[in-house]
């Protein structure tokens, strides 16, 4: 399943006009609340297909019946580029257990890439939902790799990608490589080109760098 947030959300194409303008974007702090913005939104809408149950609570005056979430989702990101729309996840679900993973493209001579993955922290997967952010979804590599490393700490029973962008080449490589029977992808726009470097056309640039500067 995948969903176009810019379509289904009445703000999103706002921010989203502000994250790929080439001069807005130049503001790096705006450009990080704008996708912790969009990492708000796609909580909110993630939260509506959780379970919930009714918790009692006393307040001052009587007890009141509230629906809670009955199992926090995991928040798993990409690093570096992930952290500002993770932020987004992190401010609705607050008390959810968090995965880092460092996912970076190491570049050959020819101008092929590979996934190289470092520092990977991860709590047990088995059964919970998984939602994983990365701001840019171009080859969908990144992610496959990354969802195939963290099956050693269990099979999630939903994965939910939250993306700024999604490319239709990177969805479809997303869905062809791993159980599209338990992947979302939450995407605050679709584009359908890349270039040969693996760049989302006309997507928004480099987003790791703009958010935190050149490496
Ligand atoms: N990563 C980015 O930051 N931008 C792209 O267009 C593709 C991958």
């Amino acid at each position: 399943m995948i969903i176009n947030l810019s379509e289904t959300n009445s703000l999103v194409g706002e921010w989203m006009s502000e994250i790929r303008d080439e001069i807005i974007q130049t503001d790096r702090m705006r450009f990080r609340r704008n996708l912790e913005r969009l990492g708000e939104v796609a909580a909110y809408e993630i939260s509506k297909t959780l379970t919930f149950v009714d918790k009692e609570v006393q307040t001052p005056l009587g007890t009141a019946t509230c629906g809670v979430i009955k199992q926090q989702p995991v928040l798993g990101t990409i690093l570096r580029a992930g952290l500002a729309l993770h932020q987004g996840l992190v401010n609705y679900f607050d008390k959810a257990d968090h995965a880092y993973i460092s996912a970076y493209r190491k570049h050959n001579r020819d101008g092929s890439f590979e996934i190289s993955l470092e520092y990977v922290s991860c709590p047990p997967l088995d059964g919970q939902v998984l939602i994983l952010s990365d701001p840019m979804l171009a080859t969908g590599a990144s992610l496959v790799k990354t969802i195939d490393h963290l099956a050693e700490f269990g099979k999630p029973a939903h994965i939910h990608i939250v993306t700024a962008i999604a490319c239709t080449i990177g969805i479809e490589y997303v869905q062809r490589n791993a159980d599209a029977n338990i992947i979302s992808i939450w995407a605050g726009d679709i584009d359908d080109e890349l270039t040969a470097k693996g760049y989302i056309v006309p997507g928004l640039g480099d987003a790791g760098d703009l958010a935190f500067g050149t490496k």
